[in-house]
């Protein structure tokens, strides 16, 4: 069993700052209302930045601070649901402006809010016969281009970002790791691409229900595989699409005070850059330290979920 070893992490913003205040002059709502539901204060969003731009800052961030350069690269993955095209992918762009290697494997995927980490495991799978040993995984999203700004439902919720790691294969440690899926269309759906323009809808309350249900199980499942409780973790990192969820779930396992992350506050839900950019904040602030076991666990669309406990 072989575990992937984060040697760095990055991440980029757009520039400008949409504060609930703001959206409160479009949409019928109040900082009290979302920052009370969600835990959401500010959010940011592209004005003149794309995907790639964000994907890039990330990423440089990582290999700058891992000390390796696009020679050093053998997979790059980017998880997104709202990418710059189509076609091509993100990642392709994102080889072209980092120069890495034409035998790097690229390509972008899609699970959504859970997308860093099924992109953690795949470029981990992948690394076993890839041309160099490490892998670049970005969790990029532009969710304001899919946002309906009249739609006070789903608008407040959400923002733009990228967060980026670098690892590479670590043959004697262990990580335990969880996935699931649900063929589930109605809960969220982002529609298009198409003639339409594609928009956020969301069942809130169901997604509610659903991730309080996926969270607490993916969590209870990797314990139970390392066979430790939920306080002998360091640190617990869920994707920060809601202070509500996660509050519900650190209590119903008996956690600590502080043990489970969040900064939704000044980012919103920014969907699969949420886990990497949480991991970049803790690791630049030095709460994150060598030999620490840290839990995360991402779900959303499709519906998706994954987990993983690995030891920093
Ligand atoms: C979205 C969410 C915050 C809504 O909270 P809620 O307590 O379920 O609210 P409801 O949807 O029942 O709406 C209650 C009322 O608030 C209103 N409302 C919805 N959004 C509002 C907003 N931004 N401002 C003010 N009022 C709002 C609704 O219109 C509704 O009004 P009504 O009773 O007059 O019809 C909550 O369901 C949630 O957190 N769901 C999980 C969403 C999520 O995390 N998704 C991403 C997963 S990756």
């Amino acid at each position: 069993m072989s575990a992937p070893k984060i040697l760095a992490t990055g991440r980029c913003l757009p520039e400008r700052v949409v504060t609930n205040e703001e959206l409160s002059r479009q949409v019928d709502t109040s900082d009290e209302w979302v920052f009370s539901r969600t835990g959401i204060h500010n959010r940011h969003f592209c004005t003149k930045e794309s995907g790639l731009d964000l994907a890039v800052g990330a990423a440089r961030q990582a290999l700058e601070r891992a000390g390796l350069g696009a020679e050093d690269v053998g997979v790059c993955l980017v998880a997104t649901f709202s990418p710059d095209f189509a076609s091509p992918s993100t990642a392709c762009l994102l080889q072209k402006e980092l120069g890495l290697k034409e035998d790097t494997v690229c390509f972008d995927l899609n699970a959504a809010c859970a997308g860093f980490l099924y992109g953690m495991k795949t470029a981990h799978a992948l690394l076993a016969d890839a041309p160099r040993p490490h892998a670049l995984v970005v969790g990029c999203e532009v969710i304001s281009r899919v946002l309906d700004m009249t739609d006070r439902n789903t608008c407040v919720l959400f923002g733009d970002g990228a967060g980026a790691a670098v690892f590479r294969r670590d043959e004697e440690a262990v990580w335990h790791t969880v996935f699931g899926s649900r063929g589930d269309a109605e809960s969220i759906m982002v529609e298009g691409p198409g003639p339409v323009r594609s928009t956020v809808h969301m069942d809130g309350k169901a997604v509610f229900r659903f991730a309080v249900e996926v969270v607490e199980k993916s969590i209870r499942q990797l314990l139970e595989a390392e066979g430790c409780g939920i306080n002998d973790l360091d640190l617990v990192v869920c994707h920060q699409a809601n202070a509500r969820i996660i509050d519900f779930v650190a209590k119903k396992l008996g956690a600590r005070e502080g043990l489970f992350y969040k900064n939704m506050d000044r980012y919103g839900n920014t969907s699969a850059a949420s886990i990497p950019m949480a991991l970049d904040e803790l690791s630049q602030a030095g709460t994150l330290k060598p030999g620490m076991r840290v839990l995360t666990v991402g779900f959303g669309g499709g519906l998706t979920w994954a987990g993983a406990l690995l030891k920093w």
